[in-house]
This record gives C-alpha cells, sequence and structure tokens, in this order.
C-alpha cells in the first residue's frame, strides 16, 4: 500500500479515536482553524521525555494555571519551579525547561523558533523534541521517532534487526510515511496507535487501521517485535 494510503487510513483513525490531552486542541476548535499553542506544545514534550501520559496530565495543568505563557514561566524564581516539579524526577528537565524558557523570552522575544533548526539551539530540546514541536506546532513534516513509533514501524514493515542498531532504518521508515499535509496529526498519530492498539503486549491487532497492511500481523510474528539486542 502506497505511503499517503498508509498515512490517510491512520489520520481518519486519529480523527476519530485521538486521545483526549490537555495540550491538544480540542476537535471542535480545531475545525475552527486553532492552532496548538507552541508553548503547551513544549512543555509536555518535555514533561513526557520520562514520564507517563497519566502522571504528566495533573503536572501540566498545574503548570499552565500557574505560567500560562513562557514568559511568566521565564519570569518564575527557580525554587517555585523545582518544587512544582517534585515528583516528575530527572530534575536536569527542570533545570533546563527554565533556561529554554529564559532563552526564549531573551533571544526570541518570547516566541518559540518555529523550524526544527531553530528549536534546537535552545536548552534541552534534542532532535526528538524539536521534531515533534516543529510538526505538532507548526506542521513542519519533521520525523518524530519515540519507542511508540519505532514499535509501529518494526511491526509494518517487519524489520527483524534489533534495537538499538535498527534505529536509522525505523527512522528511515517512519520519515516515509510523514505525510506534507498535517504531519503533527500524523505524529501524534503514530504515538496513539502505538499507545493504545500496537502496545508491547497483545496488541489489538483486530481493530488496527493498518490491518491488512501490516507485514508482521500478517506472518503473525508481531508479538516478536521490535526485537532487542542481547546486552
Ligand atoms: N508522547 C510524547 N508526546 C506525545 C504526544 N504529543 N501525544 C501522545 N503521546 C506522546
Amino acid at each position: 500500500m502506497p505511503a499517503s494510503d498508509l498515512s490517510a487510513l491512520l489520520l481518519a483513525w486519529y480523527d476519530r479515536n485521538a486521545r483526549v490531552m490537555p495540550w491538544r486542541v480540542p476537535p471542535e476548535q480545531k475545525m475552527a482553524g486553532v492552532r496548538p499553542d507552541p508553548y503547551r506544545v513544549w512543555l509536555s514534550e518535555v514533561m513526557l521525555q520520562q514520564t507517563t501520559v497519566a502522571a504528566v496530565r495533573a503536572y501540566f495543568l498545574r503548570f499552565t494555571e500557574r505560567w500560562p505563557t513562557v514568559a511568566d514561566l521565564a519570569a518564575a524564581e527557580d525554587a517555585e519551579v523545582m518544587g512544582e516539579w517534585a515528583g516528575l524526577g530527572y530534575y536536569a528537565r527542570a533545570r533546563n525547561l527554565l533556561a529554554c524558557a529564559r532563552a526564549v523570552v531573551r533571544d526570541h522575544g518570547g516566541v518559540f523558533p518555529a523550524t526544527r533548526e531553530g528549536l534546537l539551539g535552545l536548552p534541552g530540546i534534542g532532535p526528538y523534541t524539536a521534531a515533534a514541536i516543529a510538526a505538532i506546532a507548526h506542521d513542519e513534516a519533521a520525523v518524530v521517532v519515540d519507542g511508540n513509533v519505532e514499535r509501529v514501524m518494526a511491526r509494518l514493515w517487519r524489520v527483524e534487526a534489533p534495537l538499538p542498531g535498527a534505529k536509522a532504518e525505523l527512522t528511515r521508515l517512519a520519515g516515509l510515511l510523514t505525510p506534507e499535509d498535517r504531519p503533527g496529526d500524523h505524529a501524534q498519530a503514530v504515538m496513539d496507535l502505538g499507545a493504545t492498539i500496537c502496545t508491547p503486549r497483545n496488541p489489538a491487532c483486530g481493530i488496527c487501521p493498518w490491518r491488512g497492511a501490516c507485514r508482521a500481523e500478517a506472518e503473525g510474528v508481531q508479538a516478536s517485535l521490535p526485537r532487542k539486542a542481547a546486552k
């Protein structure tokens, strides 16, 4: 099946099944042309780096209630931010969060850079986060690859080579599928598919929008993918 058909099937599924998250634009606002706020996308992606969606939700709501804009966060005291972060762990993320907010205000007039390149120059923003913000907030056709995306690609294309060696190939495959139209929704759709259907154990292949196209499912080998190199 051509990549454009796969992407269209996935987006149609996402339009009906997207998980509701406080940093996403609700469907009715989306229909009215409302775009995601880069500040909220950035904050959510930093929080989600080593933490589950369920755990992040309440922290995200408290942060955005207390600091609704990047300028508000940049003006906060270090101790206030560290206090709100308490419990999320990986405290280097919180220090980078503040450094990044202050750099956006100091060097970019309080506006997040709109491209991956520009975002990569900010503290704490690596290739994954830059791609996620560029795609989700700015609809740049950036390739967003996290663990969910690796698993989904390994199964869809039946990649038997183990991680971490297979990373480059899985990223290439994710890139082939990334559409010019709605790349941000596409990226989040692959993540939602990985979190709700193409799960590590007992994937729900019977209700997958890619049923029929998935090579692992066709051969019944989905449970064994992705392989991991022996330590
Ligand atoms: N994990 C990291 N970022 C995410 C997002 N935007 N949607 C769903 N899961 C995610």
